[in-house]
């Protein structure tokens, strides 16, 4: 039975990610196109307890899907693990009439929306939207390519002067404690070696595989290493390798150029099929969930099993390695 939605709520939370306007946009289109009337909600779950709305209609989302960040901003908001800071929540949405909402974010976003689910009468639907990938529920999430090439672009950057000083580049991409970004970016950058949170590595042997690889006439190399990893901070692993290798090291820490710039092709394509997804979601029953896309069939899965259950690395890439760096 298809519900009907008086009025929808739209909030970007947590980090942002390319793309995200995108899905904002997407979002605003397809509620528009069943005459439903949408608030964007300013700064994530801050912006939803201080009731800071915004009327938007189909003319107020042109021209954004190119850009980057998130023009509703976001924030990540510790008063909503407090049932004082849900229920002003709740107020907020009761007072502008808001039944339904979309919550774009990862999985402190997917947490906040499903407290306020269960204390509240309004619908929520999530779409996975963090450059980290790190969701349950979706092959990809809104960002995730757009920051690989991002990551991708400066790998090849530092290729150029890491093979003109015969050095061994460091470079941290981010990730929080999902090896993802590190793992696609390694393999599509010729890394030597890949560090991942997943994998546990030994730094004797990632001395060895680096000697071998000098052994073989390799002069300089390039490893990346996820910020979430299990051996130890990057700039600590640079200086072992350095004085047990007694070859120059460096490290480059990518950071945050990884959240920004105009989504890619993939990511624009992404955020309007799970944006279109998740309203239509919301009108055939599918309040509670997640919208995702696994093997390219859109899927629905409940809150809980997107941050109840963990995505697995491709490991068939750590087999290629060896392979492609010899
Ligand atoms: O979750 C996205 C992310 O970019 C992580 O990869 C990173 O660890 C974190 O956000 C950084 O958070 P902040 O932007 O609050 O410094």
């Amino acid at each position: 039975m298809k519900r009907t939605i008086k009025k929808l709520g739209v909030l970007t939370s947590g980090g942002d990610a390319p793309g995200m306007n995108a899905a904002i946009r997407a979002i605003v289109r397809c509620a528009s196109y069943h005459d439903i009337d949408v608030i964007g909600i300013k700064r994530g779950f801050a912006g939803l307890i201080n009731g800071e709305f915004i009327r938007l209609n189909r003319r107020s989302v042109a021209n954004i899907i190119q850009k980057g960040g998130t023009f509703l901003e976001t924030s990540r908001c510790s008063e909503m693990f407090t049932v004082e800071g849900r229920k002003k929540a709740i107020d907020a949405m009761k007072e502008e009439g808001i039944d339904a909402c979309v919550v774009i974010g990862g999985e402190g976003s997917f947490k906040g929306a499903a407290a306020l689910s269960e204390e509240s009468d309004v619908d929520f639907i999530g779409v996975p939207g963090t450059i980290d990938n790190d969701i349950w529920g979706t092959d990809y999430t809104i960002g995730f390519n757009t920051a690989v090439n991002t990551a991708l672009d400066a790998i090849d950057r530092i290729r150029d002067t890491a093979s003109a000083f015969d050095r061994i580049f460091f470079v941290e991409v981010m990730g929080r404690k999902s090896g993802f970004i590190a793992l696609e970016v390694g393999l599509a950058g010729g890394a030597e070696q890949i560090i991942v949170p997943e994998i546990k590595m030994d730094i004797e042997d990632l001395c060895q595989n680096l000697r071998e690889s000098f052994r073989r006439g390799k002069k300089s190399s390039i490893i990346v290493v996820a910020e979430g990893n299990q051996m130890e901070d990057t700039i600590n692993i640079a200086k072992y390798v350095e004085m047990r290798l007694k070859v120059e090291c460096r490290v480059c820490t990518l950071g945050h150029i990884q959240r920004g710039g105009s989504p890619s092709a993939n990511d624009r394509i992404l955020a309007s099929t799970l944006g279109i997804a998740a309203v239509e979601g919301l009108l055939n029953g599918k309040a509670g969930h997640a919208v995702g896309e696994i093997k390219n069939e859109l899927v629905y899965t409940p809150f809980k099993e997107t941050w109840e259950n963990k995505k697995k690395i491709d490991e068939r890439y750590f087999k290629f390695l060896p392979v492609l760096s010899i």
